[in-house]
């Protein structure tokens, strides 16, 4: 159960440069305020979803982070962050698959994080399987950061219809399995000197 749009974001990253997207962000300060809220141990196995070539990897290795994974369907955004990272690429683990197509091990993660990749999967059999898919991956008392766009922001992202998620609708989907924390709403200011309405919210496994 792919979601076909493979062949948009190998393209994208094939042709852009990272000021050009505009969910870049120099520093993730929102997503490692959250994941540092969690007080998980260094070697908390932690894994960014859609993590494209943003710098969260980068992050989490200043901070010491040792079992860090980043999953994306674009093999070019998995090399163009190998490439940033040089050596250090070596200390993360790269998965290129199409997360609806993921099969992580039962509670193979102590922590997920998603910013700006759930919110493509506007298709109810896609938020189902993607809510399948991380439940399993979550173990029991582990956590879950989804950052979407909220009811304020834009209707596309990078040119693509996606789905904007309120508190209520986002804890919602997850409810089954996942306690919600907290959220914040995060105003991300675009490398064209645009706003957009994010929100971010924390999620405990039951
Ligand atoms: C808007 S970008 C956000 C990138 C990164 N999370 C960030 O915050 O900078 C969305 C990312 O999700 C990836 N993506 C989109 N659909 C995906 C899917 N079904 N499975 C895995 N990755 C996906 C894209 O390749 C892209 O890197």
């Amino acid at each position: 159960m792919d979601t076909g749009n493979k062949s948009h974001w190998e393209n994208l990253y094939t042709g852009k440069t990272e000021q050009e997207y505009s969910w870049f962000q120099p520093y993730p300060h929102g997503s490692i305020a959250f994941l540092e809220s969690f007080c998980l141990p260094k070697d908390a196995r932690i894994i960014d979803i859609g993590g494209g070539d943003s710098r969260l990897a980068d992050a989490l290795l200043d901070l010491g982070y040792t079992d860090v994974t980043v999953l994306d369907i674009s093999a070019a955004a998995i090399e163009k962050a190998k490439q940033r990272l040089g050596d250090r690429a070596e200390k993360v683990k790269w998965i290129v698959r199409d997360v609806s197509e993921f099969e992580p091990e039962a509670g193979q993660y102590d922590c997920w994080h998603d910013r700006a990749a759930f919110h493509f999967l506007t298709a109810e059999p896609l938020i189902g399987r993607y809510a399948d898919v991380v439940q399993r991956a979550v173990r029991p008392g582990g956590y879950f950061v989804l950052g979407t766009f909220s009811p304020d922001g834009p209707k596309k992202c990078s040119g693509l219809d996606i789905r904007q998620y309120s508190r209520a609708a986002m804890s919602a989907v997850f409810a089954p399995w996942f306690r919600r924390i907290k959220c914040r709403e995060e105003a991300h200011l675009t490398p064209f000197q645009t706003t957009q309405h994010f929100l971010f919210c924390a999620f405990q496994r039951r």
